[in-house]
């Protein structure tokens, strides 16, 4: 099957980009490694920001100072001014595809308090935005013609001299290796928090795939150590507490019963107060008993269920546990707005990185900016692929992935990949975790340095083709591993501490390093970082891409 654009990801930055690229005349595809209704951005709950009166100037510039401030430095103006100008628009447009946010009294859309926001700018949907936004934007690509290629897991993509010719993929139902040849491609395939396994709201399998398949196609990535950690997860699922409950009126207390930060600070800072009180013998809980039953079953109806589901705890009556868990990944595949160093390649939502966030996201920014984002991705792969023809698919990538498949498949192996994902997770919570120092990055990079090598031994112990789930997870680990080094060696590199990476080391920010770290594999399994701006290899790739 050829397309004029393929869309890798089924979050809203991908449902967004493919309603947008979709023509009366074009083939669209959207792939996904599983179920369309499982993402990232169905899981993110409390809402999207936006300035509703585009004509409100003074409250857009309050949005792009918040989200400045939150950056710490590493931001990109352009981008945010684009984020939140396009905020209200975007906001209209969900509501023309269909999305019902909650409205006050009077029919306007209603809108809550997020933290570091200094006004009340979050629109929602209960509790259950990302996934009401979701089901949304599916129906609507359907609508348009674009195809859903889901139960694909993309291996890389191929390219001519310095353009992109098309995405090489597993179909998971036979575990056959297919080429999808396009014109132009959009990754929008999500974070890498899940590599935090057992201690990540996102699911296991969010774990920088895309960003993986970017550093073996010599794109670069970007910022790779700023991994947000959400201050309320529930403590033996790590299932996500909606900051819309602290948005609501929730307290934070420990268990002498004392508040002891703003609750609507930004993430850092709150999930750093709560692990102090975990570290000095507190536990730390959610306290919703003073909001009225009604008003938690109407603005909050997930938690309440999840809570009493997981927890078995009645937040209306009772104080809910809650620890801080990693959430969210501001590093991302190195882009100018949307735009990569590889020609037809755009890249949005959280596998991106163009400085919207900076050191640090807020809360309700990350719908925004895949609906904005992956809005102009799609505008721009579309110009892209018109009056283009396809390039020829470099078939010596295609063979080089058959034998991946081929060598998990053909050999026994005693290792286990479960065993190995689990301790990944532990490690990079434990080492490379809320508060990172030297000791511990070195021996979480011994250790994955010893999981590499052990990686390399896995092989599916069940060998039929039909959707093997050890083949996928064996390609996930190896790709997970990959993006913990470039982590472990970014946070190593950044010998401060700033936004959402916290180094007891270095506790104070370093003007000096006010710049963001690259992360470029020049070498299968060896990385080069540097400063951006202060490479003279840098400069001269660039000069040789452009
Ligand atoms: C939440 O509801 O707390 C998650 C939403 C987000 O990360 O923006």
């Amino acid at each position: 099957m050829i397309y004029d654009v393929v869309v890798v990801g089924g979050g809203i930055a991908g449902l967004m980009a493919s309603i947008e690229a979709k023509t009366a005349h074009n083939k669209v595809a959207l792939i996904t490694k599983g179920n369309i209704f499982k993402s990232n951005s169905s899981l993110a709950s409390g809402g999207i920001n936006a300035v509703l009166d585009s004509s409100n100037n003074e409250e857009i510039k309050k949005h792009i100072k918040d989200t400045v401030e939150s950056a710490k430095g590493l931001e990109d103006l352009k981008a945010i001014m684009y984020m939140c100008k396009n905020a209200g628009r975007i906001v209209e447009k969900l509501v023309s595809y269909g999305v019902e946010f909650d409205k006050n009294e009077d029919g306007s859309i209603a809108q809550r308090s997020f933290g570091g926001g200094s006004s009340k700018r979050t629109c929602y949907v209960g509790d259950k935005t990302g996934s009401a936004i979701t089901a949304t934007l599916i129906k609507k690509a359907k609508s348009v013609g674009v195809e859903f290629l889901v139960n694909n897991f993309v291996m890389n993509i191929t390219k001519l001299d310095n353009s992109v010719s098309g995405v090489v993929s597993i179909r998971r139902f036979d575990s056959s290796i297919v080429v999808y040849p396009a014109k132009s491609v959009v990754f929008a395939g999500g974070g890498y928090a899940g590599i935090y396994r057992g201690f990540s709201t996102n699911a296991s399998d969010y774990t920088g795939d895309l960003l993986a398949v970017a550093l073996r196609a010599g794109l670069n990535l970007k910022d790779m150590e700023f991994v947000q950690f959400h201050p309320t997860g529930m403590p033996k699922t790590s299932y996500l507490v909606s900051e819309a409950a602290r948005g609501e009126g929730g307290y934070l207390v420990n268990s002498d019963g004392n508040r002891f930060v703003n609750e609507l600070d930004t993430r850092d800072v709150v999930s750093r107060a709560i692990t102090e009180q975990i570290n000095n013998g507190q536990k730390v809980y959610i306290d919703l008993r003073h909001l009225s039953r009604e008003h938690i079953e109407t603005k909050l109806p997930s938690l309440y269920k999840s809570a009493y589901a997981q927890a078995g705890i009645d937040v209306c009556e009772e104080l809910l546990e809650i620890k801080p868990v990693a959430h969210y990944t501001m590093g991302g595949i190195e882009a100018k707005m949307t735009s990569t160093d590889l020609k037809g390649l755009f890249v949005c939502g959280e596998c991106a990185n163009n400085g919207v966030h900076g050191a640090n996201r807020l809360g309700g920014n990350s719908l925004l900016e895949g609906a904005v984002f992956g809005e102009l991705a799609g505008i721009e792969a579309l110009k892209f692929s018109q009056n283009k023809k396809f390039l020829p698919i470099d078939y010596e990538i295609v063979a080089r992935d058959i034998k991946v498949v081929d060598t998990i498949f053909s050999s026994q192996t005693t290792k286990n990949f479960n065993a190995m994902r689990i301790t990944l997770g532990k490690t990079m919570f434990e080492l490379c975790g809320i508060h990172k120092n030297k000791e511990k990055l070195i021996q979480a990079f011994d250790y994955l340095k010893y999981l590499r090598k052990e990686a390399g031994n896995l092989h599916c112990i069940d060998k039929s083709k039909g959707n093997n789930v050890e083949l996928i997870a064996i390609l996930e680990l190896k790709n997970a591993l990959e993006i913990a080094e470039a982590i472990v060696l970014s946070a190593r590199k950044r010998k401060e501490s700033r936004g959402a990476h916290s180094r007891d080391d270095y506790p104070q920010e370093d003007a000096t390093m006010k710049k963001s770290i690259l992360v470029h594999e020049f070498q299968k399994g060896y990385f080069k970082l540097w400063f951006e701006g202060n490479n003279l290899w840098s400069k001269i790739r660039r000069k040789l891409l452009s």
